[in-house]
């Protein structure tokens, strides 16, 4: 991440648990990402990358069909993944330019993606993931909106995920969550996402602002640097209105032509 941490990620990162249901939407979506797997891939997939695992929460519903290792820049946000997670391996490095020793059969990269704010970035993602995926892998790029897609000022409010709550994870806290997205220059590649977090402690409010920079592109960049970095690309609509999520697969017979 560029500039400033994002709070989410560091300081106010015991916030996570209360930050959507990973029973809920989490394990729907990652139910659709077994399906784009299975569908794509050339050979028999049994482990998988989550780049940019955030606090796990896709580990959590992938862990049931694969070996999962999931990669995050955040020391915090690994430490929710572990605890979620304990049977899973969680390292931590940027997305973009990392090294590990072994390959695996697929990669995930879905909301964590947001965070590339060039198409200079989204090169080095993606020639990573090349670099990591055994010959007939699958990567699965997910982003969150395009150029095309993008509404100036959109705001959305929810509240603390009911189940964590209910769990008492973390204890006696209520939290709102307040996001609206702004482009102060639609002409670059970049737009900034503010979060407003009401929280309550043992009932007492404070207010908290979360500044997050990130990356907004044209429909069009997503396919084609996949293409650069090596892949045959295929597209796919998820539910109706949804942004396309992109399924890379390396040819299995491929040479480095990503790198
Ligand atoms: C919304 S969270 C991901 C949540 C995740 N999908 C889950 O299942 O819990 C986004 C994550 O992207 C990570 N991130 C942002 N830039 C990164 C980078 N360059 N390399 C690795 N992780 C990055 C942040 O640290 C954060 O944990």
């Amino acid at each position: 991440m560029d500039e400033r941490t994002p709070r989410l990620y560091s300081d106010l990162a015991w916030l996570w648990p209360l930050w959507g249901d990973p029973d809920g939407e989490y394990a729907e979506w990652c139910a659709h990402v077994v399906a784009m797997i299975e569908e794509r891939a050339k050979r028999p997939v049994k482990t998988l990358l989550n780049l940019g695992c955030g606090g796990g929460k896709n580990a959590h519903n992938l862990k049931r069909h694969y070996a999962v290792t999931g990669l995050d820049l955040s020391s915090e946000m690994l430490a929710n993944a572990r605890k979620l997670n304990p049977e899973c391996r969680f390292i931590q490095g940027d997305m973009r330019d990392f090294a590990l020793p072994e390959r695996f059969d697929a990669i995930l990269i879905d909301d964590a993606v947001a965070y590339m704010t060039s198409q200079e970035d989204l090169s080095r993602l993606f020639r990573a993931a090349h670099r990591h995926l055994e010959p007939g892998g699958v990567v699965i790029v997910s982003p969150d909106g395009t150029k095309e897609t993008f509404e100036q000022n959109e705001t959305h409010v929810s509240r603390g995920n009911a189940a964590a709550e209910a769990e008492g994870e973390p204890k006696n806290v209520d939290v709102v969550f307040i996001e609206n997205n702004y482009d102060p220059d639609p002409t670059d590649d970049t737009y900034d996402g503010l979060i407003l977090y009401l929280i309550r402690e043992d009932g007492k409010l404070r207010v908290e602002v979360d500044h997050h920079t990130l990356g907004i592109f044209a429909a069009d960049v997503w396919p084609t640097l996949l293409r650069e970095a090596g892949f045959a690309v295929f597209d796919d609509d998820w539910r109706p209105g949804s942004v396309k999520s992109y399924i890379g697969v390396k040819p299995p017979a491929a040479c480095a032509t990503g790198g």
